[in-house]
């Protein structure tokens, strides 16, 4: 059976459409055809927040909203980065192969550049620890988001650095950008991220489901209000949407309406599982999976402390 390996940073406390449909929904389908492991990336999370109790508190949160999503923790091994160190340890084991000007071209890094933004090492690093975290388990497959596409690539260079130095040990990963929602957009037509407040949230009450859809910015003399269609095209086929748009032609309010019951119908039923989980269920999972995880990554790593030659 082939290994599936994805993470998703706590940075926030709720997902958004954008994560689900481009990260965990793709995930949730996935998953039984494969050993699946499902991580936090608490210690990516770490090259932006400062605020311990803001981190602890976003942890709880995602995975109960994975576990709400239909992220099954008997079949899936549901974990945090911080429980298996074998991930910082084999980071600094990548960082001592691959060279500076190559971490420099990692997108994320760049564009804090170019911002002209402060950078930490932590983030000029990030490629490494994500490059562990996926090839420590023999991953085969990841599914991600667009934007994770160069990160993969940087696992796939630094298995070939390693495996060229001590002999072949880690497996070449790809990655799985799910074509039709590889970006979702958000309410302003720019790629739906907590960082451009633009995000239609997938917990969300009713109201405030109502309230990101209403704000979703529309072109005034289209036809068909093109940021209302891109999003409802997640939740219906082209076939239903073309009745839909054709039935209400210029009425952005009702096409809203509209997608506003879909997302309803989506997520309704998941809020009602997520009531039901509580605090100590989620360290309960987290505990169990980071031993399952761990044990799986110390294999690994015994191998590799052999061969760099730190273990007698
Ligand atoms: P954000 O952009 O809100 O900070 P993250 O970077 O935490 O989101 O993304 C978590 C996961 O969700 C990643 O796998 C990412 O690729 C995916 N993702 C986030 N936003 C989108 C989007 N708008 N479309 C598709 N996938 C997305
Ligand atoms: N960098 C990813 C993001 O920003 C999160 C992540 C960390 C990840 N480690 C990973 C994703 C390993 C897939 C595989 O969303």
């Amino acid at each position: 059976m082939q290994t599936l390996f994805t993470g998703t940073k706590p940075t926030a406390d709720r997902l958004h459409l954008g994560n689900y449909f481009g990260a965990l929904k793709p995930f949730v389908d996935l998953f039984p055809k494969y050993e699946s492991f499902m991580m936090v990336a608490d210690y990516h999370a770490l090259t932006t927040m400062r605020s311990g109790e803001a981190l602890c508190h976003n942890t709880l949160e995602v995975v109960r909203d994975y576990v709400a999503a239909g992220v099954d923790p008997g079949k899936v091994v549901l974990f945090k980065q911080s429980d298996v160190p074998e991930h910082t340890e084999m980071a600094w084991m990548f960082e001592c192969l691959v060279s500076v000007p190559f971490l420099m071209l990692a997108h994320a890094y760049k564009d804090k550049v170019a911002k002209g933004e402060e950078t930490n090492a932590g983030l000029f690093n990030y490629p490494m620890l994500m490059a562990a975290d996926i090839l420590l388990y023999d991953t085969d497959v990841v599914p991600v988001g667009e934007d994770q596409r160069q990160h993969v690539e940087y696992a796939r260079e630094a298995a070939s650095k390693f495996n060229n130095a001590y002999g072949e040990t880690f497996k070449q990963p790809q990655e799985r950008i799910m074509k039709d929602v590889a970006v979702v957009p958000g309410t302003d037509g720019r790629k739906m991220s907590k960082s451009y407040g633009n995000t239609i949230p997938l917990f969300g009450s009713k109201d405030e489901i109502v309230k990101a859809v209403m704000s979703i910015v529309t072109d005034s003399n289209a036809e068909s209000p093109t940021n209302v269609y891109a999003i409802h095209a997640l939740l219906r086929s082209r076939e239903e949407l073309a009745d839909i748009y054709k039935a209400n032609k210029g009425k952005y309010k009702a096409l809203k309406e509209s997608l506003i019951e879909d997302i309803e119908a989506m997520v309704a039923p998941m809020r009602q599982v997520r009531e039901y989980i509580s605090d100590d269920d989620v360290k309960r999972i987290l505990k169990d999976g980071g031993e399952r995880a761990r044990a799986r990554a110390v294999r690994k790593m015994n191998d590799v402390r052999t061969k760099v030659g730190i273990a007698f």
